[in-house]
């Protein structure tokens, strides 16, 4: 009989990596807390949240009695023509954290659907009234998800090339800088005012797969004031961002200007279960309240509004909104600025930046700054023999931790990063 790490090798497929030539995946047996505990005994540190999913840590009793308890009351429902009280309640719980604006909650399962479903509302938006607005404008460098729609406003790059001749057309402005500002603002100024121009993309303040480059919300406050005063729809990617990664609720709350349409999912459950949402805004529904049947947004998946994923997200929420948890997070933020402000000056660091609980910390290197940067695959093995998971984007690596790491766990990864970037310049 195969051992478990054999049988994996042989039929998985796993995302994001290469089917020759990789390394083995970690066989993890059990989490709990920041931990991942290894079947041979390792216990290493989530430092990213398993793709930035996870808010309160691992297997937290809190989340797994709420779905354990769903589960054995209504598992799953068809969400077309039935509901049930989890789904009900998390839109409650939502809309009461989203701007006023809001009034509706699409459920989907994902980060990606969260997007297509943002992107197909907004282009039907503009179909069900008979006006032919077809251009959705990004930004260069942004990352939306893997699906066809949430590729094609994604940044074009190693991810999406293989299907570059499937993708629509969109129309990227640079990412705003301070100085590229005014030729950011400017070429803007020449798409918003087009008369094809349908809705704006953008992940509000920090472009995450992009390299976690983050930009000021002044810039995107005036970059959402022309698109609105524009009629453009705007649409708030914080499949990242949301549930109090950037410091607040969601990154959109330190802008003035909100957006009409809103994606989230990652820590929508607290990371427990897969689950997306598109959060509508008054104004995208008026062109959906009719009675014309054509005009219906016929858009769905199997697992829609899943009751157990939805039960794992009211329980994340509530963690969430507790004291305790806003209070750690802010104690992140400050600790993150703290330990920027010493290791910014290190000969190895191009740049460090932080937004709440999010620290990045780009290297210089001889090669571009991308995600294929070869040391990439140092930082990776480095961090994961010293039993902390640090996954790079290229020669950017950044913690993302679960909002329970404490000050002292937190101080053992810096430590690390510091030895790191001593090894570096010698
Ligand atoms: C901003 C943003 N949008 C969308 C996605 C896609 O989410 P998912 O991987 O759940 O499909 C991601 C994933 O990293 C993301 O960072």
């Amino acid at each position: 009989m195969n051992s478990l790490s054999e049988k994996d090798t042989q039929n998985i497929w796993h995302p994001f990596t290469q089917l020759e030539g990789g390394a083995q995946p970690l066989l993890i047996e059990q989490a709990e807390g920041i931990y991942l505990h290894t079947s041979d005994g390792r216990k290493i540190i989530d430092a990213i949240s398993s793709w930035w999913v996870n808010l309160h840590g691992h297997s937290h009793p809190v989340i797994a009695d709420a779905v354990a308890q769903q589960a054995r009351k209504l598992e799953h429902v068809i969400f077309a023509g039935f509901t049930h009280e989890p789904a009900i309640t998390l839109s409650e719980n939502l809309l009461s954290i989203l701007p006023k604006s809001f009034c509706k909650i699409f459920y989907s399962d994902n980060g990606s659907t969260a997007v297509e479903v943002a992107l197909k509302m907004a282009m039907q938006y503009w179909h069900n009234q008979g006006v032919p607005r077809k251009t959705i404008i990004a930004l260069e460098g942004s990352y939306h998800g893997d699906t066809f729609g949430a590729m094609a406003v994604g940044d074009r790059s190693i991810f999406t090339a293989p299907f570059a001749p499937f993708l629509f057309d969109v129309k990227f402005i640079p990412f705003p800088t301070t100085q590229n500002l005014e030729q950011v603002i400017n070429h803007f100024k020449t798409l918003v005012n087009s008369t094809d121009a349908a809705a704006f993309i953008y992940e509000p303040l920090i472009q995450a797969a992009g390299g976690m480059r983050m930009y000021p919300a002044e810039i995107l406050n005036e970059l959402i004031d022309l698109a609105q005063q524009n009629d453009i729809i705007c649409i708030a990617d914080e499949v990242f961002t949301g549930f109090g990664r950037t410091g607040k609720i969601f990154a959109s709350d330190h802008l003035t200007l909100k957006p009409d349409l809103v994606a989230l999912s990652k820590g929508l459950t607290g990371g427990t279960l897969p689950l997306g949402v598109t959060a509508v805004s008054e104004k995208i529904l008026t062109a959906f309240r009719n009675n014309d049947f054509t005009k219906t947004f016929f858009h769905g998946h199997s697992f829609t509004g899943n009751p157990l994923a939805c039960a794992a997200a009211n329980a994340s929420f509530k963690l969430l909104l507790d004291d305790d948890c806003q209070k750690r997070i802010k104690e992140i933020a400050e600790q993150h600025r703290t330990f920027a402000g010493k290791i910014r000056e290190q000969k190895a660091v191009h740049e460090v930046r932080t937004l709440g609980t999010i620290i990045a910390i780009e290297l210089k290197t001889r090669e571009k700054t991308s995600y294929s940067n070869s040391i990439r695959e140092k930082i990776y093995s480095y961090f994961l023999e010293r039993n902390i998971l640090l996954r790079p984007l290229g020669n950017t690596f950044y913690i993302v931790a679960p909002y329970c790491i404490t000050s002292v766990q937190l101080t053992g990864v810096y430590q690390a990063i510091e030895t790191f970037l001593e090894m570096l310049t010698e």
